[in-house]
């Protein structure tokens, strides 16, 4: 039976080290760290995404702000908010949560904010130095994922295979490229793939971002490999459950991550981890 790597369990402890960091600031009577995450509409798995990083910043004591707007706002009344945030001095880290209304052009919004303060590692500038490997905001589930591997040694990825099904923005694209800064051999794998499954058996890495719960069954894994499960979705019960079957995979799988516990408290995590250093950043 495969380990599980509760990402709720490694998330704890990096809320803990960032907790000491910032009751240190207080005592010294620093400025505090402050994040503000914009939500534009009632989208409900962003509104409890949203609340999960506002209890987050709670948890640590670090300064935020919840931004609603309405579905209707308009992108230049957005824009004009963002402006605002980029020059507060005192905000170092800006979230506008995805998806936007349709009204809304992404990557408008996205160029607007101060990759400074972009601490969802969305902005081209970011984009690009991640890819150069220059010092920046890494993604926070790719950097997420990153972070529970070296939690179970897996540092240097000289010479494995890593498979990502997805090739999203937010995911896919990003943790591949991470994987292959690490020296893992990386195949992606899409909606046009053909037969993913003699790719995916490959795989001594398996990172699973699609959106279609419990896609992944265990002849679809290599034995012993490590599966990461981005997936969060409701199954035919109203189940929160991920991508890839749990119960069928554990039987092959080396490590897997759960959901829920897995994947999703890291990236909320990281992205507190990057307001800090936004904040040491901006405050040297
Ligand atoms: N929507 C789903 N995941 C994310 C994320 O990591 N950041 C933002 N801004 N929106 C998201």
């Amino acid at each position: 039976m495969a380990n599980v790597i509760y990402g709720s369990d490694i998330a704890k402890q990096v809320k803990k080290d960032l907790r000491l960091r910032i009751m240190k600031l207080k005592n010294e009577q620093k400025r505090l760290p402050k994040l503000v995450v914009v939500l534009v509409g009632e989208h409900p798995a962003s509104v409890s995404y949203v609340k999960g990083k506002e209890k987050a910043c709670h948890e640590i004591g670090m300064e935020n702000d919840l931004i609603l707007l309405p579905a209707t706002t308009s992108e230049d009344e957005l824009l004009q908010i963002i402006h605002q945030l980029n020059t507060d001095t005192k905000v170092d880290g800006i979230l506008v949560q995805l998806p936007l209304p349709a009204h809304m052009d992404e990557h408008v919004i996205l160029h607007a904010i101060d990759p400074k303060k972009d601490v969802d590692g969305f902005h081209p500038v970011n984009v690009g130095k991640m890819l150069l490997q220059e010092p920046t905001f890494l993604s926070c589930t790719p950097k997420g994922i990153i972070r529970m591997l070296e939690e179970i040694g897996m540092t240097d990825l000289s010479g494995k295979q890593a498979v990502v099904l997805g090739r999203s923005n937010i995911v896919g694209k990003p943790v591949a490229q991470l994987l292959l800064n690490h020296n893992a051999t990386v195949t992606i794998c899409h909606s046009k793939t053909e037969d993913i499954k003699s790719i995916t058996k490959r795989a001594d890495i398996l990172v699973v971002s699609v959106g279609k719960a419990r896609l992944v069954k265990r002849d679809w894994v290599k034995p012993g490999a490590v599966v990461i499960d981005v997936g969060i979705n409701r199954d035919d019960q109203n189940k929160l459950c991920g991508d890839v079957d749990f119960a069928n995979v554990s039987e092959v799988a080396g490590y897997i991550t759960p959901v829920p516990k897995g994947v999703g408290p890291m990236t909320i995590a990281m992205l507190l981890e990057n307001t800090l250093q936004s904040y040491e950043q901006r405050e040297h």
